[in-house]
């Protein structure tokens, strides 16, 4: 049965995130209703989700006179509850069991996993009060996901802004599917996975590039495996037509040098890094800011002779800055000799764990299933046909593993 995902919104200026939050647990399957103080409609009005959810939206406890027990009603329905925004005063209210309107009501009363957002100036945020507060939820099962820095309405800079989406929605539907899930499948939680994936474009005009067959669906089974097993993970994918798995924060990006640069952004806050992205090895010396055309003798001339120059090794330089604890992780797509030239790559560019695949006979490129061998300085484990979702699993309990000292 679809599950249902109850939103409480309470009032700060960060409401307006809300409703892209609504859309983004409806992109992934839910049901969602939305509970909102009466605070929070001073910012945006109820209509906006009304809209969006088709569903009433909660307010006062005594509004439906058709449910006198609405508090409750609502707490029953919800498979899980987020409170994002959540304010100081909500979040100290449900730390001390007061309910005295819908939204705090329903939260005493529900039973379900509760998740809270909390957004707010910083100096609200930072103070004793809050800080306790948000640690007493948390003590008692509560899932936090603890506002950004950044620059803030109120014109301070500081922490209190609203985390990203993508955040909130992991740890939402980590909290929800949680209790189907075992303790072990968590074992990420508190982890940052950056996954590469996808091929890379390279521009010769505005009409021409070079790619690459790269379908991105091992890298994005990667992500989608490790945003399950409870990480906070970042996929920075070239053109690929997969949709992003729900909770992954996505960076897109066209060429080699773009991947790099988000790379560079990304790879020093992380964990685990896969270099999964089939980059292209060569790009165009010049990229002409018009359409080459064939009947133009220059532009002709131009295209029958496209210079390559070779693009950075994206794994080989994020691996050079490697810090103690954390994992890199290649691939190594072979036709022959796949193990001994996954270890000269695993050597070469600094890795800890290579990947191989070897290509041919329907295996690797586009396909579902992959059949792949582990290689590590010391051995190599060689894995049967799986699907890729599987495989990534192996992967990143192999990472785990290396990671921890196994
Ligand atoms: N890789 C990368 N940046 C590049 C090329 C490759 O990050 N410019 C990464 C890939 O994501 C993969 C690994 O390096 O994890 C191996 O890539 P592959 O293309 O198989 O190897 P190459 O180093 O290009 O060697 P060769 O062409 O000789 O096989």
């Amino acid at each position: 049965m679809e599950k249902t995902i109850l939103v409480g919104v309470t009032g700060c200026i960060a409401v307006y995130k809300s409703a892209e939050l609504v859309r983004l647990f409806q992109k992934a399957g839910y049901r969602v209703k939305v509970v909102m103080t009466e605070h929070a409609t001073h910012f945006v009005d109820p209509l906006t989700f009304r809209s969006l959810t088709h569903e009433p939206v909660a307010i006062g406890l005594f509004d439906d006179p058709s449910d006198p027990i609405h508090h409750i009603s609502l707490a029953e329905e919800a498979d899980v509850f987020v409170i994002a925004p959540c304010t100081a005063n909500v979040a100290a209210k449900i730390a001390h069991g007061i309910a005295d309107d819908l939204l705090t009501t329903t939260a005493l009363a529900c039973t379900a996993p509760l998740v809270v957002a909390p957004a707010m100036n910083v100096h609200m945020y930072e103070a004793a009060a809050t800080q306790e507060n948000l640690a007493t939820l948390e003590k008692r099962g509560v899932r936090i996901v603890e506002a950004g820095s950044g620059y803030l309405a109120c014109g301070d800079v500081g922490r209190g802004r609203l985390a990203d989406l993508n955040d909130i929605v992991s740890a939402t539907i980590a909290a929800l599917e949680g209790d189907a899930a075992s303790d072990g499948d968590q074992d990420l939680a508190g982890k940052h996975v950056v996954v590469t994936a996808g091929p890379t474009y390279e521009p010769i005009d505005p009409v021409r590039f070079i790619g690459n067959r790269s379908s991105g669906k091992m890298g994005y089974a990667i992500a989608q495996a490790a945003v399950e097993r409870g990480a906070r993970v970042t996929l920075i994918s070239g053109p690929v037509s997969l949709d992003a798995p729900t909770g992954v924060q996505v960076v897109r990006v066209q060429t080699a040098l773009e991947m790099l640069a988000a790379c560079e952004d990304a790879f020093s806050q992380s964990d685990i890094a896969v270099f999964s992205a089939a980059v292209a090895d060569m790009r165009p010396e010049t990229v002409s800011d018009h359409k080459l055309k064939k009947s133009d003798t220059e532009d002709s001339a131009a295209l029958q002779q496209v210079r390559l120059v070779a693009n950075p090794d994206i794994l080989a330089t994020m691996a050079q800055g490697k810090r103690a604890g954390q994992v890199v992780v290649g691939f190594a797509a072979e036709t022959n000799d796949v193990v001994e030239n996954a270890r000269k790559k695993l050597e070469a560019k600094r890795a800890d764990l290579i990947v191989a695949n070897r290509i041919g006979e329907g295996v690797a490129f586009g396909t579902d299933d992959n059949q792949a061998s582990l290689v590590t300085p010391d051995g190599c484990e060689d894995l049967p046909l799986m699907s890729k979702h599987d495989l990534a699993d192996r992967i990143l309990t192999r990472a785990v593993e290396i990671g921890s000292g196994c």
